[in-house]
């Protein structure tokens, strides 16, 4: 593993802090929900998996520090880690998760210590079972690829979806490193994804440290490169994927999947089950966390725009789901229609 995001020590969680990578990569010890939900609200952890995962771990803290524990004081604990962030799925999904998980340790009469004790283990074992997710998404991927052409490929991604988004392989770049392994990558183009860099400062990064031949672009290049080259895919992951496909994902997604159907270039997105929100019918109801304006007027504390203009900062977008070509997820690739198959991938896994 090139790039640990989330390590579990024993009696608190440490989270690498991705504000200041790839400058510096040093950990942040959280040991209290207030200091998850901190750490979740200011990006120190980020990616909807591991954003998820965090969940896991800052509530059996919670667990852990409460002075009258009842399902009542852990119930809101849980409505206030949902605050931290509101477009990604995983954060609220997970939290359901242990919600249930507490509730029925508690009609069992479990000690505070053993529903903090398991809800550990479920953080853990989640972390575990997501490497193998991954890994089946990108075999499925790659064969996907194959049927199209033999390769190598040149491909472009967006945003971080790699270990740094998921503590396991990723999952649109974990798609390219495992056609790296595979000897099939030509080249990687990855989308600096301004305001918050996650493509230059984060995608790159991995990239370098597993040695895949990239390169950055501006997003506004993807037009340009996919006119000059042949690509073969573009790989994206997903925050919050509707019950018709479309797919909330890092601001500018929506944009490169416009280009890549302009350009006949095949677009993917690779998301577990657990980005897949079947409550939510189509993307005009998934709600999107519009952040600070000032993470596009300065860079830290650099200011770059004239200091009395202001900005409209969305952190994602949703690509509507005819833009889009299949969506991997660990049990399969979907089609379009999106809607009959996202149902029929449901009662497959129900079973
Ligand atoms: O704001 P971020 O960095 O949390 O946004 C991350 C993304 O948009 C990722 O593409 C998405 O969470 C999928 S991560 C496998």
């Amino acid at each position: 593993v090139s790039l640990e995001p989330i390590i579990w020590k024993g009696e608190y969680l440490s989270l690498i802090d991705q504000r200041i990578l790839p400058n510096e990569e040093i950990y942040r010890g959280i040991t209290s929900l207030e200091e998850g939900h901190a750490a979740i609200k200011d990006m120190i952890v980020r990616g909807a998996p591991c954003i998820g995962f965090t969940a896991i771990f800052t509530l059996a803290l919670a667990v852990k520090n409460s002075k009258e524990f009842s399902l009542e004081i852990f119930k809101k604990d849980c409505e206030y880690l949902n605050t931290a962030r509101p477009t990604a799925v995983n954060l609220g999904f997970e939290i359901s998760k242990c919600f249930d998980y507490v509730s029925g340790l508690l009609k069992e009469n479990q000690s505070q210590v053993d529903i903090y004790n398991k809800l550990v283990e479920l953080g853990q074992k989640e972390l575990e079972l997501s490497h193998e997710r991954n890994l089946a998404m990108a075999n499925l991927a790659m064969e996907e690829l194959k049927t199209k052409s033999s390769g190598p490929y040149k491909v472009i991604t967006h945003c971080n979806t790699g270990y740094l988004a998921c503590g396991s392989l990723g999952t649109a770049l974990g798609v390219i490193s495992h056609l790296h392994s595979n000897k099939l990558i030509d080249h990687v183009y990855a989308d600096e994804t301004r305001p918050y860099m996650q493509g230059s400062r984060l995608t790159s990064y991995e990239l370098y440290k597993e040695n895949i031949p990239h390169e950055i672009i501006v997003d506004g290049a993807s037009s340009l490169v996919m006119k000059q080259n042949k690509i073969d895919a573009v790989y994206v992951g997903a925050d919050r994927i509707a019950a018709n496909g479309d797919t909330a994902n890092k601001i500018g997604t929506s944009n490169l999947a416009i280009v890549a159907k302009h350009f006949n270039v095949p677009f993917y997105v690779v998301a577990p089950l657990s980005s897949f929100d079947n409550k939510i019918e189509t993307g005009k109801d998934i709600e999107i966390e519009l952040r600070p304006q000032e993470e596009i007027t300065k860079y830290k504390e650099h200011q770059i725009a004239h200091k009395d203009v202001s900005a409209f900062n969305p952190s994602f977008d949703v690509t509507d789901n005819e833009l889009i070509t299949g969506i991997i997820f660990e049990f399969g690739l979907l089609k379009p229609p999106f809607t009959q198959s996202i149902k029929e991938a449901y009662e497959k896994s129900n079973n």
